[in-house]
Order: C-alpha cells, then sequence, then structure tokens
C-alpha cells in the first residue's frame, strides 16, 4: 500500500524512478510524485493525481539529476489529488520525503510542535516533513539528526517506510523503518530504495532488508544503518534470483489474464518444488504441527478464502480441526485458543498488515508459527518461525488469481504431509504428484476455453447490478472468492452463498434476469444444490451451472474435468476467474487496477 523508490548516485535518476513506480503501481495508484536533485539547491518536484502515466506528462527533460526519491500512494489521510500527492516538503522548501505508512499521532504532533506552520495538504504525511524542518531550524540539526529525532516522536501504533532529501546535501537520501517494507538496493557506485525488489531488479539484485527501528543514510558508494538504539549495525544482504521480465506483461493485453493463464505452469512448479525435491518440507515444521492440538489460520482478502478451502485439507488429510479467521478481526478479538495452537498465515505478498498485527501478537505468546507467501524475505516471512514459499512467480493484477490457487495447493501438500507424518491412510493413499498434474490439466483445457467463457459474460454479466455465486460445502468456499473476484474487478455487487441458505432470506433479491452461478463439483450435494437452482430458476433467475464432468448434464454450462474431489476448487475456481476478467474487460474498466483497492495493504 503506497511504494516508495529512491536513488543516489544515478545520472538517470529520473527514469529510474518512474520505471520503479510503474513496478510498484499494484501497491496503489490514486496519485504519484517524485523529487529529483541536480545540484544543492536546485531540485526538480513533480507530482499528478492519477496514474503514473499522468505523471510522466508533468516530466520534460529539465527534470533530470542524480539523487531522486518517488511514491505512487493508496490514499489513507486525505482525498487523492496533486495536493496530497508526495513527495512533500518542509515550509522552508529545504527537505522532501515520501512515506508508506501511517502516523498515529500526527493530530497531536502537529499541535505540540507546529502551530505556526500552515500545512498545506491533508497528510499524515506532511507532519513529518514539516516536524524535520522545524527541528532542524530551531535545534540546528542536520538532516539525520531530525531524522531521528521525529521518529522517535511517532508513537508506536505508528507504520512508515520514508525516504528524505535535504536539498543542500546533493548525493545524499535519508530512509527509516518501522512495520512498512523497505529494501536497500546496492550497486556500484550507486544505491537504491524500494518497497519491493521488483522496482529496482534492472539496476541489481544485491538488497538489505532493514529491521523494524532503522534509520540509515545513503550515498552513492556508502550506506550507514544505525539500529533503534542509534547502534551502527550491518544488515544481512541477499540476492534476488528472480528475472526481471518475469513481472512484464509480454504479449498480454492485462496481468490478470496473463496470471490465470500461468495456473497450470505453477501446479507444475509445485508438484517439481514441494513433491519431486527429498525434504522440501522441513522435519521440525511438521513435528511442531504434530504437536499442535488446532491449527489457526489467518488470512485477509483472496488468502482468508485459500484458507477455507485448507481447512477442508487439514481435517480432510492429517485429522486436525482448523479455525479461520479473518486478520483484522483476530487482531482485536481473538478467540480462545486451545491449549497447543498453530498457526499458519496465509499471505500473497506477505506484508498485510492485519495478518502481521496477528503475528506479532501470538509470538509474544510463543506460539509457532508458518506463513505461506508468495515473497520470500517478506516480513509475515521473516518473522514466522518458518516459510513455505508458493512459486507463484511475481503477481501484478490486483484481484489475485494464481496466488490463491497456489496457497490451496501448498495447503493440500502440507495437509498430506502432515497426514503422512501421522500415518494416516486418506494421506498415505493419495498419489498428490499426480493429482496435481491432473488438476494442471484441467486448469489448461478451461483456460483454452476461454472464448466460451468471454460468450457468457457477455450474455450475463454485461449490464447487470447485482449476481451471486451459490455453492454447498466446499464450493461455497468457492463461490465466496468467485464473488469477491467478480466484484473487485467489474464493480457488480456480488455476494458467494451457501446454496441452500439462500432461501432464508437473501433470495428476496433475485429479480427477473439477475445472474445467479452455481458450482456443483461434490456427488454429496449435487442434488440439493440443483434444487435451490430451480428455485431461483423459478423467480426469473438467469443461471449458469459449473459443474464437474461426472455431474454433468446437457443443460450444464460449465463443465469442470475431474479431479480428486478434496481439490476440486483448484480447477473450479478458474472460470470464475475468468468470467471476472471479461465482465470486467467488456465494461471498460481497468481491470489490473481496480478503483479503491490495492495488492498490498500495509496499514491496519
Ligand atoms: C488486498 C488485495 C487482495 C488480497 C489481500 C490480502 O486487499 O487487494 O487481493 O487478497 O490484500 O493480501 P495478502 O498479500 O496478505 O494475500
Amino acid at each position: 500500500m503506497c511504494g516508495i523508490v529512491g536513488i543516489v548516485g544515478h545520472d538517470q535518476a529520473t527514469e529510474i524512478l518512474l520505471q520503479g513506480l510503474e513496478k510498484l503501481e499494484y501497491r496503489g495508484y490514486d496519485s504519484a510524485g517524485i523529487y529529483v536533485l541536480k545540484q544543492a539547491n536546485q531540485g526538480f518536484l513533480r507530482k499528478a493525481s492519477g496514474r503514473i502515466s499522468n505523471l510522466r506528462q508533468e516530466i520534460d527533460a529539465k527534470v533530470s539529476g542524480n539523487t531522486g526519491i518517488g511514491h505512487t500512494r493508496w490514499a489513507t489521510h486525505g482525498q487523492p489529488s496533486q495536493t496530497n500527492a508526495h513527495p512533500h516538503s518542509s515550509a522552508d522548501g529545504r527537505f522532501y520525503l515520501v512515506h508508506n505508512g501511517v502516523v498515529g499521532n500526527f493530530k497531536e504532533l502537529k499541535e505540540t510542535y507546529l502551530k505556526d506552520v500552515t500545512l498545506v495538504s491533508q497528510t499524515d504525511t506532511e507532519v513529518i516533513v514539516q516536524l524535520i524542518g522545524y527541528f532542524a531550524a530551531k535545534e540546528n540539526l542536520d538532516a539525520f539528526e531530525a531524522l531521528r529525532k521525529v521518529v522517535g516522536l511517532l508513537d508506536e501504533s505508528s507504520s512508515y517506510a520514508l525516504a528524505l532529501i535535504d536539498q543542500t546535501q546533493p548525493e545524499k537520501i535519508w530512509i527509516a523503518k518501522n512495520k512498512s517494507p523497505l529494501l536497500l538496493g546496492l550497486g556500484t557506485d550507486f544505491n537504491c530504495i524500494c518497497s519491493d525488489a521488483m522496482a529496482m531488479l534492472k539496476l541489481t539484485n544485491r538488497f538489505v532488508e532493514l529491521a523494524d527501528g532503522d534509520v540509515a543514510q545513503l550515498s552513492p558508494k556508502q550506506t550507514v544503518i544505525e539500529d533503534v538504539k542509534g547502534n551502527v549495525v550491518k544488515r544481512k544482504e541477499f540476492t534476488v534470483d528472480q528475472d526481471a521480465s518475469a513481472s512484464e506483461k509480454g504479449a498480454y493485453e492485462h496481468y490478470m489474464l496473463k496470471e490465470i493463464d500461468e495456473q497450470p505452469a505453477v501446479m507444475r512448479t509445485l508438484v517439481q518444488k514441494y513433491l519431486q525435491t527429498p525434504n522440501a518440507i522441513d522435519e521440525k515444521l511438521l513435528a511442531a504441527m504434530k504437536q499442535a492440538q488446532r491449527i489457526y489460520i489467518v488470512a485477509a482478502g483472496t488468502s482468508y478464502h485459500a484458507g477455507l478451502v485448507g481447512k477442508e485439507l487439514f481435517e480432510k488429510l492429517a485429522q486436525i480441526p482448523v479455525e479461520v479467521h479473518v486478520a483484522s478481526e483476530f487482531a482485536y478479538n481473538p478467540p480462545l485458543l486451545a491449549q497447543k495452537p498453530f498457526f499458519i498465515f496465509l499471505s500473497q505478498s506477505g506484508e498485510t498488515a492485519d495478518s502481521r498485527s496477528v503475528l506479532v501478537q501470538i509470538k509474544e505468546q510463543n506460539y509457532p508459527a508458518l506463513t505461506l507467501t508468495n515473497v520470500a524475505n517478506s516480513t509475515l516471512s521473516r518473522e514466522a518461525d518458518y516459510t513455505l514459499l508458493l512459486h507463484a512467480g511475481p503477481e501484478i493484477a490486483v484481484a489475485s488469481t494464481k496466488a490463491y490457487t497456489a496457497q490451496i495447493a501448498v495447503e493440500a501438500i502440507l495437509a498430506q504431509a502432515l497426514g503422512k507424518a501421522k500415518d494416516l491412510q486418506r494421506a498415505n493413499e493419495l498419489d498428490l504428484a499426480q493429482e496435481l498434474g491432473k488438476v494442471a490439466n484441467a486448469m489448461q483445457t478451461l483456460v483454452d476455453e476461454k472464448y466460451k467463457i468471454e460468450q457468457l459474460a457477455k450474455q450475463d454479466l454485461l449490464t447487470t447490478r447485482n449476481a451471486f455465486y451459490i455453492g454447498r460445502a466446499i464450493d461455497y468456499a468457492t463461490a465466496i472468492e468467485a464473488a469477491l473476484k467478480l466484484k473487485e474487478v467489474s464493480y457488480i455487487q456480488t455476494e458467494g452463498f451457501a446454496a441452500g441458505e439462500l432461501k432464508h432470506g437473501t433470495i428476496a433479491l433475485i429479480e427477473e434476469q439477475t445472474p445467479v452461478i452455481a458450482l456443483i463439483t461434490s456427488a454429496k450435494t449435487a442434488a440439493h444444490t440443483r434444487s435451490n437452482v430451480q428455485e431461483v430458476k423459478a423467480r426469473g433467475a438467469q443461471v449458469i451451472t459449473i459443474v464437474k464432468q461426472a455431474l454433468a448434464t446437457k443443460q450444464d454450462q460449465i463443465i469442470l474435468p475431474d479431479v480428486a474431489e478434496l481439490l476440486s476448487p483448484l480447477v473450479a475456481i478458474v472460470p470464475c476467474q475468468l468470467l471476472a476478467y471479461y465482465a470486467s474487460k467488456q465494461r471498460g474498466y481497468d481491470v489490473d487496477k481496480p478503483r479503491n483497492l490495492a495488492k498490498s495493504v500495509t496499514v491496519e
């Protein structure tokens, strides 16, 4: 949520910042800005509301230099506008600052120290840079000292990744981090910063992750990091082995479609990484899980829905009770825990603040925790005891697709490993490599026939204001994820419902032509879901059925190739993702960057 970049010691600073911001646009895209410093007291501030493409229009050849910072925003305090876009500056025009996070006590700070300063924006961020200017002038502090002083005033609830330029000191950037992600990228004769390595992969693959409370000074050939106590520290360097082109769109019009299409390959990668690689799952992890009485899955958004499928997998394959919790609810209203809980955090980005808040709390109690994430070295990965990677490759579209199915596949792999460690028959008998191979083939069949779904979307979803997905048991979990997908990108008000529950009230919303999409993948519940289909049809609904081959009739619209019943959510979601994609595209919306959303939500 909000992306920041910075560079010091590179004569192409402007273009590097802009390209970096384009890579971070998934984090927020309601306004953007850069500040580039050419030499002492000669800098250029450019801001625009809307996308980075708007910002580009504000930039001419004059805007050049070798030091700069940039920001792409997802508004928290203050509406999206050019004025509220970062960088913000101190009243004397000396300091420029970009910030990702939230300042909890900004009002108090403003009232205490800035009574005489007129703030130009409505943002909490401006308070930080105004304070830096205020203390630098009042106490004759240099930029580093002023930054240290001001981050020390931010209260416990605050989160920040920030970068500061002092226009009187070219070739220097100061940064600070607490709770929000911030990487330092190391180059030859330059150094850079970014919220996500992807933004700087064209320049370097050597990174350093700052710890919470760290502040640092960057110059072209040197970085000095200080911890929260003011000691100079060395933080571990790591390399990111990712091809910069993995995050390119290639021939695709949208990332979302590319990522839907990549799902068969992701399934095969997971088979290879986890099922064909000896000891891919840490014995210690399985031992810790074996001791647990109950698993708590904590997640947000689509990852929460993957957790609901995970519950089924762990309970069936490993015979352990599972609770699935929305992270933002758990954080402030935790349930009564089993005596020996085991926590699993599901997070594509590994940065979601709501999930992190729970992780911090449960680590205070010393409970064991595992993170399933797509991003190695992400915050949730570093702070949990164990990590299993999703190996899905970068997911750029805001609506999550391949990370969702990768999460379910990794949950299946882990549930089976745990079941085997407990010597349970169902786990022992399942040939998961073969079954996931079948899933990959089934997904391939569905994406190869996407034109059929494109037609259905045109027929049934082009003009409707609302829609329903219905399903029972595991199909209900798919129904709510499918509904989220459709509403996120097409703005159709969609609900996922337990098929049997619809008649207890919500059926009142069914009108002539209301689309109802029914999911049927289990013989046990098929007849009942079909009855519910009849009920809504009788009230005028326009029904689309998504049915597994073995249960299909001639009237069904979308047929899912058969796979193991436990794995059916992996296949059933694919046509739903495609329906959402085409509904959005046909309505002319920005598929990859739907309004009001951000991919990585780093504020609570
Ligand atoms: C945001 C995204 C969702 C995502 C959720 C959780 O709201 O827009 O697509 O599911 O965050 O993200 P995570 O990275 O923790 O899976």
